[in-house]
């Protein structure tokens, strides 16, 4: 008789689980923690049947579940009536960063603690968020689909590659992810650093940045925070998106504030999907309001085939830089997300619940983060 259950949904791996060791993050090799829950009582239950909501494995388990744990490349959206429906759910585990996924308000209304292991794919993340810029600015995918298909038109790639150095870059957020990128970006010139958020760096943080700027490029003075979002846009060549998902973030980045941003601006959110309306990024790219549109992370997911950001180009035919969700869940990122989950289990199976407080988004009915939205009543 077990102490109870938790469930584990993850992707599929497939031939790939077994050809590296490192690939934890997939439900074959269940972020190698299967010994350690059955040590301490528990049933593992893992499984990538998360869709359709009401016929999935996930919903067959989520009945008698105490612990669910999802990945954000795989989401298993915990709703709220998927909550209704697990009267045992005490805590929500993301393997990984970012918990939107789960309902955050009904998880506060069931009082259901959500926790993440935060800082885990950081490091990931920004390194691909400046990688997309790059591939974007200079028009790498073009260049490289020629260069698979026997191509040899340098005009045609040329046309549309520019250089990073000398460009005005802004960042949507400006947290752990956010800063890193803007840390990465100083190492390349830029012309200036923005970013918006509405919890500001302390200035040992932008200190810190300006110093850098000094040494590599001469220039100090180069990062700036700016208040208003629309101000920021209308004057930066590069923005990435580097914010949580919440009320105020869905559907930001509409037709209305993409027509604030620069012509012909490129455009990068490893952040969330479903901040950019899908088909209003496709329609700026089309007309030449964005010059590229890059990241990692879909309003659906896994993406439909015919999701407009598959195939959205510009009028020089590049301009697109998508991946599937990859971009924090990279072989170190995987061993350091499993490892947290391991800690936050530890917590939980103790009965502590002494998480590191970075870790936890919601517990006892209350946001205990301030990320997701200016909650500075705590709820
Ligand atoms: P963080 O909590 O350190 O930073 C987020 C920042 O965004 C905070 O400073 C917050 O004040 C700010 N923010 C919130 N709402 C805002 C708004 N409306 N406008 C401007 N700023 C706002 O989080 P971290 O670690 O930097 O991650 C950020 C997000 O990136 C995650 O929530 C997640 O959605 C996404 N992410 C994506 C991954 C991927 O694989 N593509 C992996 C990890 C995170």
């Amino acid at each position: 008789m077990s102490k109870g259950k938790v469930l584990l949904c993850l992707y599929r791996g497939g031939q790939h689980a077994h050809q590296v060791k490192g690939l934890l993050g997939c439900v074959e090799n269940e972020l190698g923690i299967r010994k350690y829950i059955e040590s301490k009582g528990y049933e593992l239950v893992s499984t990538d049947s998360k869709d359709p909501i009401g016929s999935s494995e996930v919903d067959k388990h989520l009945k008698d579940a105490e612990v669910v744990i999802t990945t954000p490349f795989y989401p298993a959206y915990i709703t709220k009536e998927r909550m209704a429906k697990a009267p045992n759910l005490k805590i929500c585990v993301t393997a990984g960063v970012g918990s939107d996924h789960v309902d955050l308000n009904a998880a506060n209304e069931h009082g259901i603690t959500v926790t993440e292991v935060t800082g885990s794919n950081v490091v990931s993340v920004s390194e691909h968020a400046v990688m997309t810029i790059l591939d974007l600015v200079r028009n790498f995918v073009p260049a490289h689909e020629q260069a698979v298909s026997k191509g040899w038109d340098i005009a045609g790639a040329a046309m549309n590659s520019y250089d990073l150095e000398g460009k005005t870059v802004a960042t949507v957020g400006a947290g752990r992810i956010g800063y890193r990128i803007l840390e990465r970006l100083i190492a390349f010139n830029p012309k200036k650093l923005y970013y918006y958020d509405y919890q500001g760096l302390s200035k040992e943080l932008v200190d810190r940045l300006n110093k850098a700027s000094e040494v590599l490029n001469g220039r100090g003075d180069i990062v700036e925070r700016v208040e208003n979002l629309e101000d920021m846009l209308g004057k930066s060549d590069v923005v990435t998106i580097n914010a949580p998902l919440h009320e105020k973030t869905k559907g930001l980045f509409n037709k209305e504030l993409i027509s604030k941003m620069k012509d012909g601006a490129w455009l990068v959110n490893t952040a969330r999907g479903a901040i950019c309306v899908a088909e209003d990024v496709a329609e700026a790219l089309e007309s030449g309001k964005l010059r590229g549109y890059g990241g990692d992370v879909w309003n659906v997911q896994p993406a439909p085939d015919n999701h407009p950001w598959r195939t959205m180009r510009n009028q020089f035919g590049g301009g697109n830089a998508m991946t599937p969700h990859i971009s924090g869940t990279s072989l170190d990122a995987q061993a350091r997300y499993s490892a947290g989950v391991q800690n936050i289990l530890e917590s939980y199976f103790s009965g502590k619940h002494d998480y590191r407080p970075q870790d936890v988004i919601v517990s006892g009915g209350r946001y205990a983060t301030k990320s997701y939205g200016e909650r500075n009543d705590g709820k």
